[in-house]
């Protein structure tokens, strides 16, 4: 019985981890909407279709890579340099984790 209440203390405590976790990358979440990123970019089916898509994202680049490409763009995407440097590293987190 107490071996029980201590697994479910456990998951509990899990759970808020991994709600806290998100809650950081949500920040990066709130940022892609600010920047209006999805007009041009999709992601599982919703966004603009001006750039490519974000689905394997994190999979394909590598975090240095998404951040040069937010800083100092290949070709017809503006730059985002004027943004914070936290601000900068929220989206390449975000954008490193997407799958
Ligand atoms: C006006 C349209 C437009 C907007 C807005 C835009 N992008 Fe892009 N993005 C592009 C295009 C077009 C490319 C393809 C490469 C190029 O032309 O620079 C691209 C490429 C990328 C890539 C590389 C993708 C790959 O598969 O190689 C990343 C990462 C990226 N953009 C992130 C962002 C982020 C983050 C934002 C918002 C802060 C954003 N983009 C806003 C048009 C846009």
């Amino acid at each position: 019985m107490k071996n029980a209440m201590i697994l479910i203390l456990g998951l509990g405590l899990t759970a808020f981890l991994t709600a806290t976790a998100g809650g950081v990358n949500s920040s990066g979440k709130d940022l892609v909407e600010r920047l209006a990123c999805l007009g041009c970019h999709s992601y599982q089916g919703k966004g603009g279709q001006k750039g490519p898509s974000w689905d394997g994202l994190g999979t394909r680049l590598t975090p240095e890579a998404i951040r040069q490409q937010i800083v100092s763009p290949r070709r017809r995407m503006p730059s985002f340099a004027h943004i914070r440097p936290e601000e900068l590293e929220a989206l390449v987190r975000y954008l490193s984790g997407l799958k």
